[in-house]
């Protein structure tokens, strides 16, 4: 049975899916072992408990990095993690921690990576005018939204679109594409070289 840590700070829609895809057998064979907020008021924290899940605040405000870290790490491995998917997290990891899970930590981010790394990446799409964009789940090394990829998701930018129906519809495909790749990372039937990911069966 695979063992999932969640990361989150806030809504937790992400993690919601990822929750219904394990219920509905969409991701076989794996359970969400904990579920980690480093804000106290995040609504998916609140979420996690009513689902009757293991969830856990650590706050994160005013205190070190490393600190901080310290005491998630401690956390993840306390509960034998195997994979720990960020879900809307929002605390840049420190290369100590990224060090602890080699290759076992993923994040989603709503554009199509490279384009659009960090913040408000969907507004920042839509200013620029870009025909295309979407969602990219990928692994967290120690640079910002940079990790191979494992799958990316298009969404085409429609001339009615504002910010606000654009991000909709972005958040719809990450729904579908984060169950994708934790399926993809927990089958383990690929190869990474360089930064490409391939099938090897
Ligand atoms: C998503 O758009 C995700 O791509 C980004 O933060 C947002 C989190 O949303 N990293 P939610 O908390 O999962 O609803």
């Amino acid at each position: 049975m695979h063992s999932l840590g969640i990361l989150l700070s806030g809504r937790g829609s992400n993690f919601v899916a990822i929750a219904d895809s394990i219920d509905a057998g969409r991701i076989p064979d794996a359970r969400i072992s904990i579920v980690i907020s480093n804000r106290a008021e995040a609504p998916g924290i609140a979420i996690a408990r009513e689902r009757g899940l293991n969830a856990l605040v650590i706050p994160s405000k005013g205190r070190p990095r490393e600190e901080h870290d310290h005491e998630v790490v401690a956390a993840l491995k306390q509960n034998q993690v195997d994979l720990i998917c960020l879900a809307g997290y929002m605390r840049l990891l420190s290369p100590w921690f990224v060090r602890q899970f080699p290759r076992k930590i993923l994040n989603i981010h709503p554009s199509l990576l490279p384009a659009f790394p960090g913040l408000e990446a969907q507004e920042q799409a839509f200013a620029y005018g870009v025909k295309v964009s979407g969602c990219t789940v990928h692994f967290v090394d120690e640079e910002l939204d940079h990790g191979p990829i494992i799958v990316q998701s298009a969404v085409p930018v429609l001339d009615g679109d504002s910010e606000h129906t654009l991000t909709a519809r972005i958040l719809e495909q990450e729904h579908i594409a984060y169950t994708e790749a934790i399926k993809v990372v927990l089958e383990g039937e690929f190869v990474i070289t360089g930064r490409r990911l391939v099938g090897n069966t």
